[in-house]
This record gives C-alpha cells, structure tokens and sequence, in this order.
C-alpha cells in the first residue's frame, strides 16, 4: 500500500475548457492519492502518453466533459498494490493499462456504458491509478518504458481498425492518410507486419521520411502534391484497405480512389464532416466502417504483435512540468509519432 506519511499525489488537471486556449489550462497540482476499491488494482505510473482526445478535452470539443479531469489515457507503471478480490499482476511487475473500461461481451460491438480512461474517470497524467485489474497487463519486454507508455490507446485503435475492422492481409494495399497522426502509426506499423503495401500521405517531408524509415511503400506529400488522389490511384489502381482518421475532405477522397471491391475503415474525423459520392460506393460496391478503441481481445492480441519485431514512433518525451508545451505540439500536429509525460 502506499506509505502512511504521503499527503497525495502530483496530477495534471484541468478546471477549465476553452476553444482558443485549451491546452494552456493544463496545471500541474497536488491531489488525493486514490485508493483501490474492491476487483482494481493500483498503478504507479512512470510515463504517460498524450492522444488528441486530451487536447480535444481541453477546448471544449468532447461529449460529456466533468471538470475538473485529470486526463490521460495511456501509462506505464509498476503494479503498486491491489484492492480486495483484484487478481492482477503481481506486486511490482511493470505493466500497461488498457484504455477502454467496460467494453462487454460482445467483441463486435462495445457497450454505450463503455469508457476511455482520462475523463470522467481519473486519467493516467498522475503519479497513481486505481484501474479494474482486468485492464493491467504486463508491459512487452523487448520495449523500453517509453515505447511501452506509447502503445495502449493508439495501439488497440490502430490495431482493431486495420486487423478486427478492416480485416488486413499481406495481399492489401493499404492507404493510410495524415500518417504524422499518432494513430496513424501503429496502422503503418502493423499493416507492414503483416506484409501489406502501404501509401502513407502527410503534410510533411520529414514525417514521410520518417514513414519509409518504418517501412511505407509510396509516400506523398497532401499539401504539395496538387492531386494527391491521382497519385494514389496510380499506385496498383489504388487502395484496397484505407484506414482513416482525418475525416473532412480527405475522407471523400480516399472513398472515391478506392479500388472496386475494397473497405474503408473511419476511426476519427479530426477536420470535421465529411460528404459522400453514392455512385463511389455502389458502383465499386465498397464496404465502409466505423471503429473505436477496442476490446479486451483486440488489446491482448495488438500487445502480442510487440514480440521485439517492432517498435512504436517516440516523437518528444516532456517532463511533467512541461505538459502545456507537449499539449500545444499535439495541438499543432508538431511532431511524428506519440507525444510523451515523464510522470515519476
Ligand atoms: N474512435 C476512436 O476510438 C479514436 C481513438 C483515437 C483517436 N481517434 C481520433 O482520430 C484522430 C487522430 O487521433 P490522433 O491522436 O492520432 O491525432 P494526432 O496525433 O493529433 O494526428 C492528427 C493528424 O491528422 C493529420 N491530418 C491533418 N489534416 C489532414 C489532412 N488534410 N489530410 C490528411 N491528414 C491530415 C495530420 O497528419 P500529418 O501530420 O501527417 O499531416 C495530423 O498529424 C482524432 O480525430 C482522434 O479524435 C479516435
């Protein structure tokens, strides 16, 4: 149990949201240690990883926002104790959490009572979390804490859109959109594992440098290629599989340059709503898809794919003093891979 003369725990909260300035509300203060009730099990956490949700959260842009949060989704830590009943991971065994809490039975489909961790339950930017010991899960070994901390929130997005969803295998060729996203990088990781071919499209030079550094087929730039869905369709008459998450404009694209026959799995849509061509998707009779985070199967077999074969993009790790800096760089997009807190 925690020792008997600590007077709480450092946490980063937000009391207030605001379109503009949101992730300057971030403040790191002192709070109640928590404490594991019956069935959880206590963490503490070394490393925490940021996801556009925080961000989203933090201006307003989320539904059901309780304030104030301490947001968060993804941790590394070390099992700390557990509540009664909990049968988790052994005392002092380093472990990561699953995001989602009360998926249900049914892998297909989560329930609507369903949660991600970080708002309204206590997220991961705090020195402890008391999670169901159902979500606490050996770390890979052949990661560092920081690749660790990385994988769980876009991990299991990535892998359920491109595996459970999208159904990926080495004969795909898969369109993965703005691949600087944080997502976007487990997809790449993944659909290379499997062997699939892979256009990656992003704003920026160095990010898709980075991508082919990861293993990307065909790489093009969205901003400077006038056409980049011309592009794409040159490549084997274009994607069989598009995993996307930017939604808007881009979305519209990526269905029409989709081969006859193919899918398109739509996890995020962070430039808004997209239109549609009915023609696109009855003539090349495409199948489209929605998916969000995953469950406790998705989770188990997207940590077995980290078998020291491969390893997720650490783009900056911030001292958790530094968390409005490493809010903004999610904000701006400044940045390849996941954004990360040093929490202890
Ligand atoms: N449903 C779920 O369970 C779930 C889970 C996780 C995330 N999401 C959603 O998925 C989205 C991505 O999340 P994230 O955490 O990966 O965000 P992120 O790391 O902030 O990535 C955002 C990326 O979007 C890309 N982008 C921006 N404009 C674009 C355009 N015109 N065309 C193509 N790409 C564009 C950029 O890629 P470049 O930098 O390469 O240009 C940018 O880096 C968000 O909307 C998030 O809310 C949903």
């Amino acid at each position: 149990m925690l020792c008997a003369y600590r007077t709480g725990m450092r946490a980063v909260r937000l009391h207030e949201i605001d379109r503009e300035r949101g992730p300057q509300n971030f403040r790191v203060e002192q709070v109640d240690d928590p404490a594991p009730g019956p069935g959880e099990t206590l963490v503490k956490i070394a490393r925490a990883a940021f996801n556009r949700r925080d961000v989203f959260i933090s201006q307003g842009l989320y539904p059901g926002i309780q304030l104030p949060c301490i947001p968060g989704s993804d941790g590394l830590g070390t099992v700390a104790a557990h509540g009664e009943g909990a049968q988790g991971p052994a005392v002092g065994t380093r472990v990561v959490i699953d995001p989602t809490l009360g998926w249900g039975p049914d892998q297909r489909i989560w329930l609507r009572t369903a949660q991600v961790i970080g708002m309204p339950h206590q997220g991961t930017f705090a020195e402890y979390i008391a999670v169901p010991s159902g979500n606490v899960h050996p770390a890979p070994a052949s990661l560092t804490d920081d690749e660790a901390a990385a994988i769980p929130l876009a991990g299991v997005t990535a892998y359920r859109a491109l595996v459970s969803r999208g159904g990926c295998t080495k004969d795909d060729v898969v369109l993965i959109p703005g691949v600087g996203s944080g997502v976007q990088t487990f997809v790449l990781l993944f659909a290379k594992k499997i062997g699939a071919k892979v256009i990656v499209t992003s704003s920026s030079d160095v990010k898709l440098e980075r991508a082919k550094s990861m293993g990307a087929d065909v790489a093009i730039n969205y901003k400077t290629s006038e056409k980049w869905e011309k592009d794409v369709q040159a490549v084997d008459g274009g994607p069989s599989l598009v995993v996307d998450s930017a939604g808007g404009d881009t979305f519209f694209k990526a269905v029409n340059v989709t081969r006859y026959g193919g899918r398109v799995v739509v996890y995020g849509g962070t430039l808004g709503d997209a239109k549609l061509r009915p023609f696109s998707l009855f003539w090349k009779q495409l199948d489209i898809m929605g998916s969000s985070m995953g469950s406790p199967r998705d989770f188990a077999e997207m940590l077995a794919q980290f078998d020291g074969s491969i390893k997720p993009a650490v783009d900056k790790v911030y001292a958790m003093d530094e968390v409005v800096a490493a809010a903004e760089a999610v904000d701006k997009g400044a940045k390849f891979g996941k954004v990360l807190l040093a929490i202890t």
